[in-house]
């Protein structure tokens, strides 16, 4: 009997007397087999009652109702609409609910169309977004199109999202996808310097690829810069707008921070700790950055600033301060109704092939790289950072940059990688690091690198775009 349960021979019955099939499964009272039965049922044949099947949607074992729905479905047939839209309203499970609504979606007929309708009331947001996809399908219809577009009012996000995609296609970019993977010369292993909100004014919509940095500290000892916690973050916010507009269609953003602590004013004060990757999140979604991954970049503790002092010796609860190892590497993308696999795509098959992560790579979200520590500048990113960021996402000859360019490492590791970059900094001492350690790598270079102030930068924009 096993035997016939075989998915040739269930074909082969179906196809040789189906009333034989019929008998079988009003006979079978074991799960087991029914499953078996059930999913390999295959291609249905086109004089297939599916009758036979409406007893087992009172099954109590949810896989069976599930495969029925599923069998049912495969008929395309609006003949057992009512059952199907029954099991949608009332089944106990959720997925047999939603494979309900997905075979009703399947007949695409007009009684169909009036159910899916009804279905958007559902509480469940996966249920409906199975009744979506049905109604897609009639999207031409005006009756569909204002009841598809009123569901962007729904509450659930990704609902919203799946509605704006299909009826607005909010996400795609204007700009040609052939150049894609190109970007300005003129930016090609350039360092502006100056404050980059107004260098970043001068530069074209989808420029660059990869943006990785490390903003300048929070520090509220000297409100010189940043009169408060908000107007730091706002400065951020507007960089990091204008980031979002430079970049081309579905890259990468990589911002490394982490939470700083402000000593204390005084003994009667407690220190006061900023959790900027937290605080600066919303600002870059609400832009339109896309959450994707959350890098943790571990340091040894010898590396770090000891805390432990105090509880090493009193050992009192609630006093407990651990050594701050890790920063933060948040990883966004431009969002995009495109799927990675269509960035990929835009790229040729050598260029593909030569950027390829070759031997072996760091697996998890756990970064362990020891800090690195440069003459002139006192926070500068170890270069195993920017390789491996580089490495997993751009491609060569992409171009990569850094707002916040400080000593360059960014760079010098895009051309290690046979990347472009491009950098900013405001701060001379830095740019004359920087443009002493590049000029030494002139000789190799394809594209000479090259460092300018802001007015030389519009003489360079005039010149190419004359
Ligand atoms: C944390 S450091 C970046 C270090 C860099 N990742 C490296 O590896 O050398 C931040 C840098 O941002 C620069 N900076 C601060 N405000 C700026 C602004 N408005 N425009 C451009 N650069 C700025 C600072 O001078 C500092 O060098």
């Amino acid at each position: 009997m096993a035997e016939l349960f075989k998915k040739a021979d269930i074909a082969d019955l179906l196809e040789r007397d189906i009333e034989a099939f019929y008998k079988l499964l009003v006979k079978e009272k074991r799960d087991r087999n029914i499953l078996l039965i059930l999913r390999h049922l295959g291609k249905l044949p086109t004089n297939f009652n599916a009758s036979c099947l409406l007893p087992l949607l009172n099954s109590e074992n949810e896989d069976i109702r599930l495969l029925v729905v599923k069998n049912i479905g495969k008929t395309k047939s609006d003949l057992f609409l009512d059952q199907l839209y029954n099991v949608s309203k009332n089944d106990i499970s959720t997925l047999v609910r939603r494979e309900a609504v997905s075979s009703i979606g399947r007949m695409r007929s007009q009684k169909a169309k009036a159910k899916l309708i009804t279905i958007l009331d559902d509480p469940d947001p996966k249920v409906i977004l199975q009744a979506i996809r049905g109604l897609l399908v009639f999207k031409s219809d005006p009756e569909i199109y204002e009841k598809l577009i009123s569901m962007q009012k729904h509450p659930n996000e990704i609902i919203q999202a799946a509605i704006e995609k299909e009826l607005h296609n909010v996400y795609t970019s204007k700009v040609d996808p052939k150049i894609h993977t190109n970007s300005p010369d003129y930016l090609k292993n350039t360092i502006v310097q100056g404050d980059v909100r107004e260098i970043l004014k001068r530069v074209p919509s989808e420029s660059v690829h990869l943006t990785f940095t490390s903003p300048p500290y929070y520090n509220a000892r000297d409100y010189s810069i940043y009169q408060s916690y908000k107007e730091y973050l706002e400065f951020l916010a507007n960089v990091f707008k204008e980031v979002h507009r430079i970049t081309k269609e579905g890259r990468f953003f990589l911002l490394n921070t982490s939470p700083v602590i402000i000593p204390r004013f005084s003994r009667s004060h407690s220190s006061i700790r900023y959790p900027i990757p937290f605080d600066i999140h919303p600002y870059l979604t609400e832009m339109g950055w896309e959450f994707i991954d959350d890098i943790v970049w571990v340091k040894p503790e010898a590396s770090v600033k000891n805390r432990n002092g105090g509880f090493l010796q009193h050992r009192k609860p609630l006093a407990y301060k651990p050594n701050s190892v890790t920063e933060l590497v948040m990883v966004y993308r431009k969002k995009t109704d495109k799927l990675i696999d269509w960035n990929i795509n835009r790229y040729d098959d050598e260029t593909i092939e030569a950027s390829k992560v070759l031997g072996d790579y760091e697996t998890t979200n756990l970064w362990s790289i020891a800090p690195a520590f440069d003459k002139v500048h006192s926070a500068v990113f170890p270069l195993e950072l920017c390789y491996r960021v580089i490495k997993y996402y751009s491609f060569k000859n992409d171009l990569v940059f850094d707002p916040f360019g400080g000593s360059g490492t960014l760079g010098k590791a895009a051309m290690d990688l046979d990347r472009y970059f491009f950098l900013t900094e405001i701060k001379n001492e830095y740019i004359e690091s920087m443009k002493k350690y590049f000029s030494q790598r002139k000789i190799n270079s394809i594209v000479t690198p090259k460092t300018m102030n802001i007015g030389s930068f519009d003489e360079l924009l005039r010149a190419y775009n004359k």
